[in-house]
Formats: structure tokens, sequence, C-alpha cells
């Protein structure tokens, strides 16, 4: 199956921190992508600002090394990024003082406000309010005009509100889009697909018949050259308040009245204002936190976390508290999910690179079936997020051929690879232009960042009031047993991307 190219309307698209990581390995790629693709208008543009004093060329040369690096060799094409190339252009610009935005706005030369104009910040969380105000100063914002923001939204509550407030004096929240990368993602969409878009699940979507779910996102990277980010913020900021609070929302939310954004926000709202709050009492049974350990990675042997602290910050020895493991057992307090846990978990270093959803359904009431027949396996309905997207619903069948009745589980699989062709876009891509397109269904609203950050704050601040122990696990496994018997407790298991 083919896919479909939506057309866009002209804008232009300046990035600010536009030489920073985020633009070189995705930013750049994704647009690039979207050009190859050809649904890039004539007379869109795209413009960098950073404080380096280059040129236009020196920025082109810069984006064409870009692409050579992050877009695959077969997605290459000469004419394409000739064209991309061409479409760029670069002012120098130091955000904190008042030189070059004269420039910008002569550059950006729009007087009518016809275009829709989207500003991307690339840059630190501290420059957010500073760029939106000299925007304004300078006559850079008017009602086509977007804001394009990304984590860390904060550190706790109280930071995020005061980031949302300095954005909010300068835009209206209908302007701001707030990225969660895992929102782009073709299977986490498909999650509002499958739920909504099919009469099988719905009914049974709750916990009359869900034993529990578990959302799982696993990677084998380490800190890499992020250590001096990564230790303020750990695997609970930097991976459980958004992306796994998200997968969360969508798994658990009511089904909205229409695909409209803030239909769809009301209910995740909704869904994290009603998680169980977890305090200095539940804490210790609800949650692990760990760090990793010397140990594997899948080209061999890697360093502790420590090890790898003390390297990036040039300094011998390192302490730290921060975690790059967290497991949580969140409880939903209401109708729908009363008495049906949702297990998460995220780390660093962990045996694979798998992100997944997993909806258990419980045991058949009654078994039927002779012990001879085997016990019925209960439904699973497995979401796998990355690597090879795939949607997968075990259900028990009778084994075929003689010998009477033998149950046996098999999967009905769909795996994206084999059933659509072309490559999978990345998150960047949808979300860039839906931010052209001001639809602000797969971004975060400014009430749903903060309501996460009021599930996440006590249980951070419990973890220090009594002091819970930070676990360590070995690099290439799948988190501390702490983390195992948080489960198992309960009678449950880890899916561990096995099925
Ligand atoms: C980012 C985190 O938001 O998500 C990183 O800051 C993490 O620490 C990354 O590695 C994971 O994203 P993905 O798309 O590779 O699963």
């Amino acid at each position: 199956m083919a896919r479909q190219i939506i057309p866009v309307d002209p804008f232009d698209y300046i990035i600010f921190g536009a030489t920073g990581d985020l633009a070189e390995r995705k930013l750049l790629p994704a647009l690039y992508h979207r050009e190859k693709d050809g649904q890039l208008p004539d007379e869109c543009r795209f413009v960098g600002a950073a404080r380096s004093k280059l040129s236009r060329k020196a920025y082109q040369g810069f984006a064409k090394s870009a692409l050579e690096e992050f877009v695959e060799e077969e997605d290459r094409d000469d004419t394409c990024i000739k064209r991309f190339l061409d479409r760029l252009d670069y002012m120098p610009l130091d955000v904190t003082t008042d030189d070059g935005w004269d420039d910008l706005a002569k550059m950006l030369n729009d007087p009518e406000g016809k275009r829709i104009r989207a500003f991307y910040l690339a840059v630190g969380p501290g420059l957010f309010g500073p760029i939106s105000e000299r925007l304004e100063q300078h006559d850079l914002i008017n009602d086509r005009t977007r804001l394009v923001i990304e984590k860390p939204l904060g550190r706790d509550l109280e930071s995020a509100r005061e980031l949302n407030e300095a954005v909010g004096e300068h835009f209206g929240e209908d302007q701001v889009f707030r990225i969660d990368h895992y929102l782009g993602k073709e299977t986490v969409q498909n999650l509002l697909a499958l739920r909504f878009a099919n009469h099988l699940f719905e009914p049974l979507w709750n916990a009359q018949h869900i034993d529990h779910v578990q959302i799982t996102v696993a990677e084998t990277v380490g800190v890499e050259d992020r250590a001096a980010y990564y230790d303020k913020s750990g695997a609970m900021r930097d991976m459980v308040q958004n992306h796994l609070l998200q997968l969360l929302c969508l798994v658990a939310m009511e089904p909205p009245a229409s695909g409209d954004a803030d239909a769809i926000r009301d209910e995740k709202l909704k869904v994290l204002r009603s998680l169980k709050p977890i305090d200095d009492k539940t804490v210790e049974d609800n949650t692990v936190r760990a760090q990793y350990a010397a140990g594997a990675g899948p080209n061999g042997k890697v360093d502790g976390y420590l090890e790898d602290l003390a390297r990036d910050a040039d300094e011998g020895e390192a302490f730290s508290s921060t975690a790059t493991f967290v497991a949580l057992k969140a409880q939903i307090d209401n109708w729908r999910w009363a008495g049906t846990p949702f297990y998460l978990r995220t780390g660093k270093r962990m045996a694979a690179r798998m992100s997944e959803i997993v909806i258990q359904f419980k045991p058949v009431p009654h078994a039927m079936f002779g012990e001879e027949a085997g016990k019925p396996v209960s439904n699973k309905l497995v979401l796998r997020l990355q690597p090879d997207e795939s949607v997968r619903q075990w259900i028990m069948i009778k084994d075929p051929g003689p010998g009477g009745m033998r149950l046996k589980r098999v999967a009905l699989d769909m795996s994206f690879a084999e059933t659509f062709d072309g490559r999978a876009p990345d998150a960047y891509e949808r979300l860039l232009l839906d931010v052209i397109r001001g639809n602000q269904t797969l971004f975060m609203r400014r009430d749903e960042v903060e309501a996460a950050w009021e599930w996440i704050d006590p249980i951070m601040a419990a973890w220090d009031d009594i002091n819970q122990p930070m676990r360590t696990y070995t690099a290439g496994t799948w988190g501390p047993s702490q983390a195992i018997a948080l489960i198992e407790r309960d009678g449950r298991t880890w899916n561990d991307g096995d099925a």
C-alpha cells in the first residue's frame, strides 16, 4: 500500500539552535524527507539561527553533512538535496542580545503577515521565554505564527509552570506546540486507530476484561555524550514524565467525541488527573529506581553509569543519585480501570532496544476443555513500537491434526514492514508538518504537562524523604531484581519482548 502525501500551505520554518545536535540529527533530515516526498510547496523556506557567525553557504554545508550522516544512503538524492539546500538560509543571532533581530525580520519579509511562520526553539528551556519576548518586540508574531518547544519542559511542576507562563505571555495556547516525539511515532498513533476505528477492542477495554497493562521503553544506549543533561534529569524526568505517561494516557483514556486536538487532549488530561498519588508510604511498594553498572552492550563490554559520568565530566570519581532505570506500578482511580494496574518501566543499557505496550487480558472464566487439551493461555495484545513495529494479538486455537483437542497459542500478527511499502517516516517528519497544518493533536497541552508533573513530583520527593535505595543493574539486563519482584509479587511477569 503506497502512502498518500498531503501538501501543506507555504511557510517559513525558523530553527533556533540550528547548529545543535537536534537540528543536525533530527530536524534537517526530517525536513529533507518531506522535500523528497514532494510535500513542500515551492514557496517554503527554512532559516537556521544560531550564535555562530556562519554564512548562508557555510550553513548549507553543515546541513549537507547532516544529511550525509543521518539520512540513509538509499534516500539521498542529489536533486532533492540541492532543492532542499536552496531553501535554506542562515541568520547569526545571539538570542540574549538585540543584535540580528531586525535582520531576521527583514529576511522573513512578510509585512502583511500572510505566510505561516513556525519558530522551532531547539535550545535550552532557559531561552524559551527570552526568545518569545524578542520575537514579540521585533513584531515577528502574528495569528499565523507558531512556536515549537521540546523537553525538558521544566524539572518539576513549579518550573514547568514558570516556563509555560513565560511563553504564554507572548503566544496563545493554540500557537504553542510542545513536542513529545513519541506521539509522532506511527505505532503510537496506531493505538488511536486500533482502539477507536474498530469495534472489537473497546467493549473489552476495561478492568473487567483486562488484567493489567505493561509499558516498556528499553534502550541499549547509555548516556552517551549527554551526561551533563542526563544527570540532572534521570529516567523519571527524561522518559516517564513525558513519553511513558503519554503512552499510558492513550491506552487508558475514554473515547474522545471527535478526533479534534482538544477532544483528545481533554481525555488524556482526565487520565493524568486520575492517577493515584504515590507518597512516602506507598513509594517503596510501587516504585524501583536503579543505575546501571558495568556489563555488556550490543557491541561488547560497557562501563557503568558512574564511569560514563566521570568520563563525560572529565573528572575522576563521580557520584550520582540519578536513576537510569525506573519501574512503577501505577493505578488509575476511575470506573474503567479500578483494580487494573499499569506497570511502567524504562531504562538505559538494558538487554534490548525495545518499546512495547502489552494489554494482558484476563483468563477465560471457565476452562471447559479437559486436562489433556492444556490450559488456555490468557489473550494478550502486544503493540510493538520499536524496533520492527507490529501489532500482535495472541489467541488460542486448536492445534491442527488428529489426536483430539489440544490448545495452542498463536499470534494474529501484523508487521508494519511486511504490510506497508516504503520506509517508516521518523516521528519528527509528521510532527514538524503538523505544526504548519496547525494540528495540535499530537502535541502536549499546557495542562497535560503540568498534570504529569503533579503526579511525578511527589514520587521523586518520596524517594528522597524515605531515602529509597538506589538499586543497581548490570548493563545488558532487564533491570534490577527488585523490578522483577515489583510485578511478580502480583503474580505477573514482564513481557521482555518475547511475545
Ligand atoms: C528522548 C530522551 O526524549 O528519547 C532520550 O531524552 C531517549 O534519553 C530518547 O534516548 C528515546 O527516543 P527513541 O525515539 O529513540 O525511543
